[in-house]
């Protein structure tokens, strides 16, 4: 498990993705990337598990509704319009404890490169730290692979996730024309400015350490 996060009393941390996650971790891609699985297969996550270059993280989270446990007001409030969206059995799998996987990030490093594949959070858990939390995460297990550049590729219409990269200080490095078939959008390409350098870790400290106070505080 590479990090462990407290909201209030509840919970939801973020580890390796496992093969028991794979259904729910298809369901998130579905539901936030409805226009690629029109024209192209959904990522064999089964494949991608056991790729060297992929690292794929979960976000998830463990509480139960009926342990007594959740808060009733501030962070429960706002998980829980994730709640009617959710059929709200956790899932057993071979023995491991029961989980409900509310976002996943996946991460190729090559040689010094890191490319993030996707990061994507439930769409009725979205706005409250989550997809932050699991960039963090990112970037963080790209310094621990000694990558120096985290890259990756966007929508052009998507702001909201240029907001998220460029609040972490991703610039836009290049643009690719017509590179999504569906609607033969552009792909504006993000990268970080090399990720050992002072300045961005000293940035990267800050925001973590903003993003604690922020959500811990609820
Ligand atoms: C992009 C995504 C992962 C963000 O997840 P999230 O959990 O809602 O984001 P957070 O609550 O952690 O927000 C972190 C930052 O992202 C940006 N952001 C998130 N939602 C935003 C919105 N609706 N409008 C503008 N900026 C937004 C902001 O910079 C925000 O920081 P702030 O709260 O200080 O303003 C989520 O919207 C998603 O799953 N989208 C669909 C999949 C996708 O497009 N993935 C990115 C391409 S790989």
């Amino acid at each position: 498990m590479l990090e462990f996060y407290l909201m209030d009393t509840l919970s939801y941390h973020i580890r390796p993705m496992r093969d028991d996650d794979i259904p729910q971790v298809s369901e998130i891609d579905r539901e936030a990337f409805p226009a690629e699985s029109l024209f192209r297969p959904y990522t064999s996550y089964k494949q991608e598990i056991h790729n060297s270059v992929a690292h794929y993280l979960v976000a998830c989270t463990t509480d139960k509704p009926d342990q007594g446990n959740w808060p009733k007001d501030g962070w429960f409030k706002r998980i829980s319009r994730c709640l009617p969206a959710m059929p709200f059995r956790m899932p057993t799998h071979g023995g491991h404890s029961r989980e409900y996987v509310i976002g996943f990030a996946g991460l190729w490093v090559m040689l010094s490169e890191a490319h993030i594949i996707a990061i994507a959070v439930r769409h009725n858990c979205r706005r409250i730290g989550i997809g932050e939390e699991l960039l963090i995460s990112v970037i963080g297990l790209a310094t621990r692979l000694n990558a120096n550049l985290v890259t990756l590729e966007v929508r052009a219409s998507n702001r909201t996730a240029q907001e998220l990269y460029g609040k972490y200080g991703f610039y836009v490095s290049g643009r690719r024309s017509a590179y999504y078939s569906d609607n033969g959008e552009d792909a504006v390409l993000m990268s970080t400015e090399d990720i050992w350098s002072p300045l961005f870790q000293t940035r990267f400290e800050e925001l973590k350490e903003a993003h604690n106070q922020r959500w811990k505080a609820r």
